[in-house]
């Protein structure tokens, strides 16, 4: 009985390892308080490959192929977890529990007023002082028939950065086999909250970040964007994107627009707003795509969610030395962020991002690469 129950758990071993996926775990370093951080390797079938740590959910590394099957990594970070403690622009991470910004960091919810802590002028960003960015996750590797991933599950206490209810969430990475980085998001309350989840990659499709994103061809299905004021704090407007620098609509140069005479670009140095995107009704539909023309790296976003968050990289200033010893250029990494929009908690006509005990939050969002 011993030697079958043997054999057949080493059947069991080689069919996962022969599969192709692989999910391998070492050691990235140490937190302040002591804490061991990891970093997981995931592969696919394909030779794609993700780096992931459960410091922050942060996606270190995701190399995919160019369109003669040369792969490189096409996002920016760090090569060790000290640089990521030092204070980092939210590389890679997943923000939360409210990810982009809630203005002076307030909101009141069924009469009661929250303050939550300020870290961004006098607003809120991403969660706060400390927000999902900077806490360690529970992490269980995730083998599938075409896909291999990390499920990274967090709670947060109530209170914690001034946030109501004790918050339990989860996030499922996978990559498929189809080179798709798929993200799923769950969280359950145990009080009346507010909760929006997003993952903060800095994408340089080239491959080479001390190049500029600028050549980038950018497309968001949004007929509309949602304005800010000079802290980047939505008004409450949503206004059409025709016949301004804000038209995604067909695919566009990141940088033929960017520098325009234009008051919203003027307010954040570049693009970094929400855009409305269309077909919002819960449904998983295609929302924007991004293509390096050079190099053939074709990115489309699939989500569930109302909103998109362009950010075109204009912190960036050249003095942060990222992997490989490269110095970040202004504007060589771009985020795409599926999202509420921000600021929803105080702005009654935004689609809710308010959670109650017995719902459960959920988005899905996929990064889906090929070439052309
Ligand atoms: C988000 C914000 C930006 C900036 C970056 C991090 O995308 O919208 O304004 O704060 O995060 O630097």
């Amino acid at each position: 009985m011993k030697r079958i129950m043997i054999t057949l758990c080493a059947i069991t071993l080689l069919a996962c390892q022969s599969d192709g996926n692989r999910v391998t775990v070492s050691t990235f370093g140490k937190l302040a308080d002591g804490r061991k951080a990891d970093i997981y390797t995931i592969t696919n079938h394909n030779g794609a490959m993700a780096k992931i740590t459960n410091y922050g959910a942060i996606v270190v590394s995701l190399t995919m192929p160019d369109r003669s099957g040369r792969y490189d990594d096409i996002v920016l970070g760090y090569d060790s977890l000290r640089n990521y403690l030092d204070g980092n622009p939210y590389f890679g991470c997943i923000a939360g529990r409210y990810a982009n910004r809630i203005g002076k960091g307030r909101f009141t919810l069924d009469g009661i007023t929250y303050q939550l802590t300020i870290n961004d002028g006098g607003n809120h960003l991403h969660g706060g002082l400390v927000g999902f960015d900077q806490v360690l996750w529970s992490a269980e590797p995730v083998i599938e028939d075409s896909a291999a991933g990390l499920k990274l599950t967090y709670h947060s206490p109530d209170g914690e950065q001034g946030y109501p209810g004790d918050l339990d969430a989860t996030v499922v990475y996978l990559l498929t086999d189809d080179n798709e980085l798929k993200i799923g998001y769950t969280a359950k309350t145990d009080k009346p909250t507010i909760c929006n989840l997003t993952h903060h990659s800095y994408f340089n499709l080239s491959g080479n970040p001390a190049t500029t994103i600028l050549d980038h061809e950018l497309m968001i299905d949004a007929d509309a964007f949602t304005p800010v004021d000079k802290g980047l704090i939505t008004t409450g407007e949503i206004t059409p994107v025709a016949g301004t620098p804000m038209d995604f609509r067909q695919p566009k140069k990141i940088g033929r627009d960017i520098n325009a005479d234009y008051e919203q670009l003027k307010f954040a140095g570049g693009y970094d707003h929400n855009w409305v995107l269309n077909g919002y009704d819960g449904t998983f539909r295609k929302v924007c795509s991004l293509y390096d023309s050079a190099s053939g790296r074709y990115l489309e976003i699939l989500t569930d969610q109302p909103g998109l968050q362009f950010y075109s990289g204009n912190f960036l200033d050249g003095k942060r030395v990222g992997k490989k010893g490269i110095a970040y250029p202004f504007r060589s990494g771009l985020c795409l962020e599926a999202q509420k929009f921000p600021d929803s908690p105080n702005k009654p006509d935004f689609p809710s991002a308010v959670l109650r005990p017995g719902e459960i939050y959920r988005q899905t969002t996929v990064y889906r690469f090929s070439v052309k």
